[in-house]
């Protein structure tokens, strides 16, 4: 996904680039921005972009847009064509005097850019955003002279399909034209003026207001307010609630490593105020269906994207063990809705951001086959929490460093809150596992303090001998392998896989010659022997054995390297083993000079499909 942000202000360029900072989190491909110094004049517009960071984009300006008055700018997740400055947005009409950024795709590029060499214009990129900006120019150039710039916006608007979040300005003319379709974008007000930003982190000390856009909305925003054709719906200011926390690693090196060591407090967060006084039962309450009603369902689905997903998957094993209501987590750009929803289901839509489409549209399917919908979300005010209107948040704080750690841990927390919730287990079965889930945040903050020798020797085993297979068994710890996997491939981009312990001698055990890593993720349950007979069938192959487990027993001395986890509940072994599997990544990452929290390709979260 991009960031855009556009305002209209004193020193409108700076604050643009301040905003953009905060939004870069969402692409890091190229940034740029376009400024208006006087808009009674009808001068070219200034733009500057570059690829890369938006410090390259702050380096390259050098305070030549020092008291602009109207400035919009954009940090770019590449979708179509290559990462180059040309590609980069803004992207302007050929006499400079109109300028577009956009987030989203549009999915009739193609035929409009026809129907425009038809009009004489020709692209000099290979976006489909470019295609907008010609198609206003033509469209302001001949329509009659009592129209206005937002009649020639909504014009060109209407010709579009796909997905948009579009802030444009023009020449001449006071205000910035804002649409949006199936992209977030979000109006803030201010002393300073009026701003219009991808979501609201950069609103935070820069406004004090903020206003909502639907799909559909397309507007004129100027600093007498919002201009909007007649009988269209106005979404109303209200008090822009919450704290911007600075992207500050604090001692840390960066803040993948902050967030990964943040989790005591994060999910003390979201145990706070939904577990009951007496300390014996789970409260997550926020959901439109009561937990009686919830019980009564034929299915819960969780829907998820990512990290999100292999934590949905360890949610579903929580509610299938504590409820007798079918469920399951699928990857929402996979989800069969029509065959897994009806009125008598539940689907929960589990997002960090809140904002990625996949998710957005799996949610969309279900509800267009009667299933209540939900959501587990991290960020306040977000496209899902506003949809679903129901569900609960899940108070990790903001999330800065692309590849997520902290949000997993939270979401896992709350799922398992939901489970306990609406599960009808007795209470004394319930009592002890609320009880240790209620120490979980001081055993993983001890936890946190002993483990960086066995992380040390793991990472240069990784190093040394290659790609690592992540083995675990079960509804628990084969996911936490896969998360595992997962993040070894966003932070170090070594091509590795994830298997159920069982599944490997049904070929991948293939891959296995001598030294191969082997992440063995094996708490004290069930699982355990089994685990360790598939570990033996590795060493027998020459595997190397990187061992996460809280058991003391014999299976250590399969161990080449041996990563011991604290004790606790073999339901709550998620939050422990996870930690040391988020360390690794981390390290192999930062051995490799990989830039841990703005991973090549990666975006915090994806609005496009
Ligand atoms: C990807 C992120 O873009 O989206 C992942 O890089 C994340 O870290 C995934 O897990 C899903 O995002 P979200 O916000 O829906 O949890």
């Amino acid at each position: 996904m991009c960031g855009i942000y556009g305002c209209i202000a004193d020193d409108a360029a700076g604050k643009v680039l301040e905003g953009l900072r905060k939004l870069e989190y969402r692409g890091y491909d190229s940034a740029g921005l376009a400024a208006i110094f006087s808009s009674s004049e009808s001068t070219p517009i200034e733009t500057e972009k570059t690829t890369g960071y938006v410090s390259n984009l702050v380096s390259k300006v050098n305070g030549r847009f020092d008291g602009a008055e109207i400035s919009i700018g954009h940090t770019r997740w590449a979708t179509h064509g290559g990462v180059t400055d040309n590609n980069a947005h803004p992207h302007s009409s050929v006499d400079g005097k109109i300028t577009i950024v956009h987030n989203g795709i549009i999915e009739n590029a193609t035929s409009l850019s026809s129907r425009l060499a038809n009009l004489g214009y020709s692209l000099s990129s290979e976006t489909d955003t470019e295609v907008i900006v010609h198609l206003l120019d033509h469209e302001i150039k001949t329509q009659s002279d009592d129209l206005s710039i937002l009649d020639a916006f909504c014009n060109v608007i209407s010709k579009l399909r796909g997905s948009w979040a579009l802030a444009a300005i023009v020449s001449g003319h006071e205000g910035i034209l804002v649409s949006r379709s199936g992209a977030p974008l979000v109006i803030g007000r201010g002393e300073g003026g009026i701003s219009v930003s991808s979501d609201i982190q950069p609103f935070y000390g820069a406004c004090s207001e903020v206003a909502y856009m639907s799909d559909g909305d397309n507007f004129l925003l100027t600093t007498k307010g919002i201009v909007a054709k007649k009988d269209s719906h106005v979404p109303a200011f209200e008090a822009l609630e919450g704290v911007y926390d600075e992207e500050d690693p604090g001692n840390f090196p960066h803040m993948m490593l902050k967030e990964i060591h943040d989790q005591p407090t994060s999910l003390s967060n979201v145990l706070s105020g939904r577990i009951s006084s007496d300390g014996i039962s789970a409260e997550l309450h926020g959901f439109d269906l009561s937990p009686s009603e919830i019980r009564k369902l034929e299915r819960i689905n969780l829907i998820a994207c990512g990290t999100a997903y292999y934590a949905s998957e360890i949610i579903s094993s929580y509610i299938r063990k504590f409820t007798n209501v079918r469920s399951e987590a699928f990857i929402a750009s996979e989800f069969p809705a029509k065959s897994v929803c009806s009125p008598n289901t539940l689907t929960i839509g589990v997002s960090q951001s809140g904002e990625t489409k996949d998710t957005l549209d799996a949610l969309l399917e279900a509800k267009k086959y009667g299933s209540n919908i939900s959501s587990l979300c991290n960020v306040i005010g977000s496209t899902m929490s506003r949809m679903t209107g129901n569900g609960a948040y899940l108070h990790a704080g903001p999330e800065f460093a692309v590849a997520s750690t902290k949000v997993f841990s939270n979401m896992v927390a709350a799922g398992l809150l939901f489970a306990l919730t609406i599960s009808e287990a007795t209470n004394s079965e319930k009592k002890k596992l609320v009880q240790d889930l209620r120490k979980i945040p001081n055993i993983i903050s001890s936890q946190l303090m002993d483990m960086d020798e066995s992380i040390e020797q793991a990472t240069k085993l990784i190093l040394e001998n290659g790609p690592p297979i992540f083995i675990g068994r079960g509804g628990f710890s084969s996911y936490v392998a896969k998360e595992g996997a997962l993040k070894m491939m966003e932070i170090s981009y070594i091509p590795c896989i994830s298997l159920p312990g069982g599944k490997l001698k049904h070929g991948p055990i293939a891959l296995i010659s001598e030294g191969s890593p082997i992440v063995a993720v094996v708490p004290s349950d069930s699982k355990l022997n089994l685990m360790e007979t598939s570990i033996r069938e590795c060493k027998s192959r020459g595997a190397k054995i990187i061992l996460i487990t809280d058991s003391e027993g014999p299976i250590t001395e399969l161990a080449d390297i041996l990563i011991q986890t604290s004790p606790t509940h073999p339901d709550l072994s998620p939050f422990t083993h996870i930690v040391p599997i988020q360390l690794l990544a981390y390290h192999v990452g930062v051995a490799k000079g990989v830039n841990v929290d703005r991973p090549r390709n990666l975006a915090k979260s994806v609005t496009v499909v």
